[in-house]
């Protein structure tokens, strides 16, 4: 018996950390034991490779070096905190995963797929999400949001072209993996999207615990 991977994705101000919590209490209700982390990040040296990957500097970062940091940091994630989890049955909760390379480095930078899909192969040839959520909310709610947060990383700085694209990409995403993606519209009221988010935990949970 090994752990569940969930992970939550979405495009930036799509309310990822909110509807995180939701996941959260709804694995507690339920009695069931888990740990949060997030990508890039989540282990020491991962959370500097993400400090490397969010800073905007004045070195442009090839969309290459891009997708390598976070495979690196991922492949660190898993080996110290997630794979270690999963295999004492304990659930992992992520922050993102490896569909936001998809997302963000293919549909966002233009990277061809089968890199992205080759590095996969490579970091985590066994391991994909039991469960994803996916929200989905138009760019321009979501970017005015993130602009009000305050500073913005180097991701939050492109445009809107760029997270159109993420959109989309997250879109077919969900199309081609319907076994495991829960597509959620996150431009609902809070109540109605907390509401939808805790219906597909619970059921997951029922069909896997
Ligand atoms: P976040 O914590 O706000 O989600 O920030 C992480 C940023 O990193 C976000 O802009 C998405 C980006 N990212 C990628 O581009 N590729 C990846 O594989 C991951 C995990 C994140």
């Amino acid at each position: 018996m090994t752990g569940k991977l969930i992970t939550i994705e979405g495009t930036e101000g799509a309310g990822k950390s909110t509807n995180l919590k939701v996941i959260e209490d709804t694995l507690r209700e339920a009695n069931i034991e888990f740990i949060t982390t997030r990508e890039p990040g989540g282990t020491l040296l991962a959370e500097n490779i993400r400090k490397l990957l969010l800073e905007k500097g004045s070195e442009i970062i090839h969309e290459k070096t891009e997708v390598l940091l976070m495979f690196a940091s991922r492949m660190q994630h898993l080996s110290q905190l997630i794979e270690p989890a999963l295999n004492r049955n304990i659930w992992v909760v992520c922050d993102r995963f490896t569909d936001a390379s998809f997302a963000y480095q293919g549909y966002g930078r233009g990277l061809d797929l089968s890199i992205i899909s080759s590095l996969k192969d490579i970091v985590h040839p066994q391991i994909t999400p039991d469960l994803t959520i996916v929200l989905d909310v138009p760019v321009k709610i979501a970017m005015d949001r993130v602009r009000k947060r305050g500073k913005l990383d180097r991701f939050e700085q492109e445009n809107l072209n760029f997270f159109n694209k993420i959109r989309n990409g997250y879109k077919e995403i969900v199309k081609n993996n319907r076994d495991r993606c829960i597509p959620i519209d996150a431009s609902k009221s809070m109540k109605v999207v907390e509401k939808a988010i805790r219906g597909s935990v619970m059921e997951f949970i029922k069909k896997h615990n």
